[in-house]
């Protein structure tokens, strides 16, 4: 510190010493004055000390002060193990599964692919002592107390979820690091499906796609959970019960839209290919959803999206669309996944509404069914897009990447424009930045390089100018 700031941070201390003083004075001269509660007049004292040492907490947050408490079944771990396994990295993310019985048999030796094993507690004693009625709710719900005594040391994040979901580490960082770890924080997201928010909650992290707690939090929770326990013995859902005992701390939710509790079935092209413009931090329900990549199965798809997202994650599913204007074409890339080409002109505003080819969690609800609007999926040739999904990617020079879309399956409608069919399009590469995307809240720009006739379409990316409308 220079001699001029540390002058600087003198007076600063100076004044807050006396701005305390005086406000203690006030504080007292209105005690003793006035019967009445003083806090109608006087807002709390807040104290200038700042709550933990600075240093330690100013620095960057990179991966070892993520925390992973990952509740897993032994009975599923054997084909849920490739979901975890290919986002986590051995010796680099912290973490535990927490197992409900102690892994046996082909599991042992433990893989050093996967994170280590812990076995749940034992909760008998708890469940008498509390009345609680639902011993797998508790034993979900304690895991975060087992994680936060488990390891302590640098944390500022412990983030729960499920062993069917597959988790974006590189992005968590870059996301919580713009949060305040030394405050009460929660972080997570609604359900995809409306009714879900309804029948459980619309501020409730839904624990499956993951949620954040920060590590007072953390702390708070971990020192009043057993007697959480006792206050809401008839709460069944364990991400309820979480929020309730949250809810005691004074702290709500704060959503981030790049979690997803995936309450969804069948296919999830339509919703991976207009992901919300935030960084995908999760997706959960690997099992309950058809595989991501055609001809692929869940492992190998969870395997290929990994090739992308160990490349890039602040691109990883973020749509950027352009035009190409000589055939009237849209371009919609949704990075590291897919690619769509429309023949026609649709307004951003439309191609950012996802294409509804999933199903709703559950059947025979009545709409509204979820809580972002949609497009219905149709056979006009203006309209339906050509679908490429993405297949490799090369890093062709220290700024330069670039990733490649195949087409999944002839599209099978005539022209929407007798000149000016995309049906000989086989592939779709797509350059982009080596640098990390790291503004959210607007889209990259592109532009389309692509000779008619050739089968290769190829689309760069490039920073949007100062006031440029792409449409
Ligand atoms: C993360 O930052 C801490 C300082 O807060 C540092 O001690 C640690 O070595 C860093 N870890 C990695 C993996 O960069
Ligand atoms: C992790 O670290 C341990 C101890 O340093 C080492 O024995 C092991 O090989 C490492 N595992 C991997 C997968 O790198
Ligand atoms: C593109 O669409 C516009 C508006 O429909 C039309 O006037 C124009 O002729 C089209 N251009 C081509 C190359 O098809
Ligand atoms: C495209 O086809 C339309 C008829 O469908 C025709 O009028 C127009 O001249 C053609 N444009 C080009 C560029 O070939």
């Amino acid at each position: 510190m220079s001699s001029l700031q540390s002058d600087k941070s003198n007076i600063l201390v100076n004044l807050c010493k006396v701005a305390a003083i005086s406000g203690i004075v006030l504080y007292l001269a209105s005690v003793f004055l006035f019967h009445n509660p003083v806090s109608e007049f006087f807002p709390p004292l807040r104290l200038p000390f700042p709550s933990s040492e600075p240093d330690a907490s100013a620095s960057p947050t990179n991966i070892s002060h993520l925390m992973f408490g990952i509740l897993a079944s032994v009975k599923a771990w054997r084909h849920r193990k490739p979901y975890t396994d290919s986002w986590w990295r051995p010796n680099v993310t912290r973490g535990y599964l927490y197992f409900d019985v102690a892994p046996s048999g082909d599991l042992l030796p433990w893989s050093p692919l996967s994170p280590p094993p812990r076995v749940s507690d034992d909760i008998t004693e708890l469940l008498k002592e509390s009345k609680h009625g639902h011993p797998i709710t508790v034993r979900m719900v304690h895991a975060i107390l087992e994680l936060f005594r488990e390891e302590r040391e640098g944390v500022r994040w412990y983030i729960m979820g499920d062993d069917d979901s597959i988790f974006f580490a590189e992005n968590m960082i870059d996301v919580f690091g713009k949060l305040d770890h030394t405050k009460y924080i929660y972080v997570g997201c609604n359900s995809e499906s409306l009714k879900s928010n309804v029948d459980f909650s619309f501020n409730m992290g839904f624990g499956g796609g993951g949620f954040a707690l920060s590590y007072p939090l953390a702390e708070a929770l971990s020192k009043d959970l057993e007697n959480c326990f006792k206050r809401y013995p008839y709460l069944w859902s364990a991400d309820q019960l979480t929020m309730a005992c949250i809810d005691d701390i004074g702290v709500s939710l704060t959503v981030n839209k790049g979690i997803h509790q995936i309450d969804l079935h069948s296919d999830l092209s339509g919703f991976l290919s207009s992901h919300p413009q935030v960084p995908l931090l999760s997706l959960h329900h690997f099992d309950l959803v058809d595989p991501i990549f055609p001809k692929m199965n869940r492992a190998e798809s969870a395997y290929h999206l990994s090739k992308a997202a160990d490349v890039d994650q602040s691109r990883l599913l973020q749509q950027t669309i352009c035009y190409y204007k000589q055939n009237n074409w849209s371009f919609s890339v949704s990075w590291g996944y897919s690619a769509h080409i429309y023949e026609s002109v649709i307004p951003r505003t439309t191609l950012k509404k996802p294409l509804e080819t999933f199903k709703p969690w559950v059947r025979n609800t009545r709409p509204p069914l979820f809580i972002f609007n949609t497009r219905w999926v149709t056979n006009d040739p203006c309209e339906a897009p050509h679908v490429f999904f993405f297949d490799s990617i090369q890093k062709r020079s220290v700024n330069e990447v670039v990733t490649s879309y195949v087409r999944a399956a002839p599209r099978g409608l005539s022209a929407c424009s007798s000149n000016h069919s995309a049906d000989y399009v086989t592939r779709i590469t797509v350059f982009s930045s080596a640098t990390k995307l790291d503004e959210y809240g607007r889209s990259e720009c592109c532009d389309i390089v692509h000779v008619d006739g050739e089968d290769v379409a190829e689309v760069k990316f490039r920073a949007c100018m100062k006031d440029e409308i792409i449409a």
